[in-house]
């Protein structure tokens, strides 16, 4: 199981490029299922969680391989079987995003129901909700959602989500693409990764209407077609590097940034004494002075991603004052407070609360990942201590990080991947 050595060696310099969005290529991948022809993807991130989907498409038939370093090619013409199996469904939640898509084109599908995980229950009950408004039959048996569509096809529906979530949200966009009639889901996410779905979806012929907004309309097409897509670049790893410079120290410049959809966390790092100058699609970081805690609540977009609440609080672990972070969207999303303790941060969590009192300085030791941007925050933290930090279990970084030592080390940080 590999590991990371961090060493703290002061500020952060240059320019690193953002990679394409996980979140965004997850779903892009899995809606090449609704298309009877080849499809190309770009700016798709070599991730573990990319690898998955691409053996998920081909446990079940479809020709889906990588021809260049960010390239892939679908081809799902040759889908032979409607199913996701539990040994890789059980290793990426997200895998649950094919349902839809196989429901809609197959008027069949069996997969997997993806369980709990570290960070939460996570139940995909508004998934289901939503197919069976659009007239689906949906079983639970033996651990697996089948799912059929009566006549071999899904009808439009009026969906209210009863909270808002973004693979939900995603999940019955791409089924009500090939419905017979229009479907309208209230309450939709507006994050920008539903919106590059929806892009990409209209890119292949879909009619949709609202993506960003909480209402979204979708006028059923009979067939979708072939099309590139170039792939949103990753609002979470751009806010990932800028915290650890805004923590460091230094003047970092992030390439081909999602500018648009960063306004919630580059609020934070300005109210933290950074100064953040855009040109374009590049976002320069400094922080000269003294920084300072800034307190958050995390919610659904715009509002501050949960996704950069543990990054946020590594941040914060180092800054002048007291932060106090809550955590709204799921219930069990601070275990890296325990480990960031043993840095020597000082937080204390009642409930999805967690208060930061900021310390002078921390001390490198041995710290474990429990999840994918705990492991971020882990990092951060690392390249803020004296000494080293070692960080066991960065598989968990690998499912969502392109490359990410090889980035720190291009701005400077000493950092080394050891494989044991
Ligand atoms: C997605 C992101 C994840 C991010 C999260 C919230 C992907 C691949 N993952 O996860 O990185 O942290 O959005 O921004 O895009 N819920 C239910 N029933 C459902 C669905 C959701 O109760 O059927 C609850 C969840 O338990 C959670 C909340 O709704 O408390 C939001 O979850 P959701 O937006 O669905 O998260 P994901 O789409 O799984």
């Amino acid at each position: 199981m590999d590991k990371l050595c961090v060493t703290g060696n002061g500020p952060l310099r240059g320019a690193v490029r953002v990679s394409g969005a996980k979140n965004a290529a997850l779903p892009i991948l899995c809606s090449s299922l609704l298309v009877k022809a080849p499809v190309t993807f770009t700016n798709v991130p070599q991730l573990n969680d990319t690898r998955t989907i691409v053996r998920l498409l081909n446990q079940m038939g479809v020709t889906a391989a990588r021809t260049e370093t960010h390239r892939i090619e679908i081809d799902a013409s040759t889908l032979a079987k409607p199913v996701a199996e539990y040994d890789l469904v059980k290793t990426m939640r997200a895998s649950v995003l094919v349902l839809g898509p196989l429901v809609a084109r197959w008027g069949e599908a069996r997969v997997s129901l993806p369980g709990g995980c570290a960070i939460g229950q996570r139940p995909v009950d508004q998934h289901l909700k939503g197919l069976e408004a659009m007239g689906a039959e949906v079983t639970l048996d033996g651990g697996y959602i089948n799912a059929r569509a009566p006549g071999g096809r899904l009808k439009g529906a009026r969906i209210v989500m009863d909270m808002v979530t973004v693979t939900g949200t995603e999940n019955i966009m791409m089924a009500a693409t090939l419905a017979d009639g229009v479907t309208v889901i209230e309450n939709a996410a507006r994050e920008p990764e539903v919106v590059d779905l929806a892009n990409c979806l209209i890119a292949m012929g879909a009619n949709i209407k609202g993506a960003g907004t909480d209402s979204i309309t979708i006028t059923g097409v009979e067939d979708l077609h072939t099309a590139t897509y170039r792939v949103m670049p990753d609002r979470i790893e751009a806010g990932t590097f800028a915290c650890a410079v805004a923590a460091v120290g230094g003047e970092i410049t992030l390439l081909d940034a999602p500018v648009a959809s960063m306004e919630a966390i580059l609020d934070k790092l300005r109210d933290a004494g950074c100064s953040i100058s855009i040109n374009g699609t590049s976002i320069t970081i400094a922080r000269k002075g003294p920084l300072k805690a800034v307190s958050v609540k995390t919610a659904p977009y715009p509002a501050f991603p949960t996704d950069m609440q543990a990054q946020l609080m590594a941040m914060n672990v180092v800054a002048e004052g007291t932060a106090v972070m809550t955590e709204n969207i799921f219930e069990n999303r601070m275990m890296h407070v325990s480990e960031l303790s043993r840095l020597g941060a000082n937080i204390e969590v009642t409930g999805n609360t967690a208060v930061v009192q900021g310390v002078a300085s921390l001390k490198g030791a041995n710290v474990m990942a429990t999840d994918l941007r705990a492991s971020a925050s882990l990092v951060i933290a690392g390249l803020c201590a004296s000494g080293t930090t070692m960080i066991d279990r960065i598989y968990h970084l690998d499912r969502g990080y392109e490359h990410i030592e090889d980035k720190l080390i291009g701005l400077g940080a000493t950092i080394e991947r050891i494989s044991t």
